[in-house]
């Protein structure tokens, strides 16, 4: 037996091995590889946004914000991907909490040429989201997980969708676990989630409303009048900050650390700590070595699962739907 037949031996095996375990969803583990449609998919994938998240993990942070702004409206169809036209001059894209915060579009935009360069018109934009968020994970965070892939990019994207299924900084747990269930997440999902906020950037303008007139009870004093240092008042240009000033740049449990310690910049992470069960597992993420990778983990797959209309196309580049 040749080497290339033992080699697709073994993935073919491998790949019966994973269809056995696969969720009540239509996404599959490895569909690229096992359906034979473009084995190389994920590995290019993870090529072009090491190549930038290596150098900018900011892009990092940006990728797996995509994730979910993206699942959460509309299900992972890369509608936040679609820029204005002239069909469609307002869609998610432009929506408040994506403009102009969301970063990490020249990522998708590369990745998907170095797929279609090989193997053209079958790989979705929706599943390059998801593979480059997983692969932010790693880089950021040293977390491991497969991806189920198999969707399908969405030909509708509607900015005033974005606002009624996202939450909002200023959002109360009731608010946000509400949201959260909307789409079939659990409170552990918030929570496990909710620690993407260890790494990457935000806007003043998200948080000055705890800073100003007076700095918000619910948040240290001391980092309050830091952040006041960072974003001061009615000032002309709105700065960015980390979000984690402790380890800015890994995906890890100091995010419960800060929100213990009522240093989370938005109201909804101090929220975690209104409720017994989630200020239980968010001392669980914070004492307990691991539990917040593997749960993360999890998390980001449960995210992935979210469906959308189930109808669809496999776009030929990101921003623009199939003409
Ligand atoms: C629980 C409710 C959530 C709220 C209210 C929220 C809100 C926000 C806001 C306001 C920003 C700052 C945007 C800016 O001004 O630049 C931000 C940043 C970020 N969020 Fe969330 N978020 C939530 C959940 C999540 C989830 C579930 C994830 C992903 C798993 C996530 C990942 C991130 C990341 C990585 C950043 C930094 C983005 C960058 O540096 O470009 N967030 N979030």
């Amino acid at each position: 037996m040749g080497a290339r037949n033992a080699f697709q031996i073994i993935v073919f095996l491998s790949c019966i091995l994973i269809f056995g375990t696969m969720s009540a969803t239509s996404l599959e583990v490895d569909y690229y590889k096992c359906k034979q449609i473009c084995p190389q998919a994920e590995e290019i994938v993870k090529g072009v946004v090491y190549n930038y998240v290596s150098k900018e993990p900011g892009l990092g942070a940006g990728l797996i914000r995509m994730f979910f702004h993206d699942c959460f409206v509309r299900g992972c169809d890369a509608s936040v991907l679609l820029d204005p036209s002239i069909l469609n001059p307002n869609p998610e894209k432009l929506a408040v909490p994506n403009n102009p915060s969301l970063r990490g579009f020249e990522v998708i935009d590369d990745a998907k040429s170095a797929v279609e360069n090989v193997c053209p018109g079958v790989v979705s934009c929706a599943d390059i989201i998801a593979f480059a968020a997983r692969d932010a994970a790693f880089i950021l965070g040293n977390i491991s997980y497969k991806i189920p892939s198999g969707r399908l990019d969405g030909r509708v994207s509607n900015a005033d969708e974005v606002r009624k299924a996202l939450p909002a900084p200023f959002h109360d747990l009731t608010v946000v676990k509400a949201l959260f269930a909307a789409q079939g997440l659990s409170t552990n999902d918030v929570v496990a989630l909710s620690g993407a906020h260890s790494i990457g950037r935000s806007h003043c303008s998200s948080f000055t409303n705890r800073l100003y007139p007076t700095i918000d009870p619910t948040m240290d004093e001391g980092f309050g009048y830091f952040l006041r240092g960072k974003c001061p008042e009615n000032a002309p240009v709105d700065s960015v900050v980390t979000q984690d000033f402790v380890t800015p740049t890994e995906l890890d449990s100091q995010y419960y650390q800060n929100v213990a310690d009522r240093k989370g910049l938005f109201f909804s992470d101090w929220s975690l700590l209104t409720s017994g069960e989630t200020a239980s597992l968010l001392n669980d993420f914070r004492i307990t070595p691991g539990l917040f990778e593997a749960k993360f983990a999890e998390s980001m797959v449960n995210m992935g699962n979210i469906a959308g209309s189930g109808q669809g196309e496999i776009r030929r580049i990101c921003r623009a739907v199939n003409y």
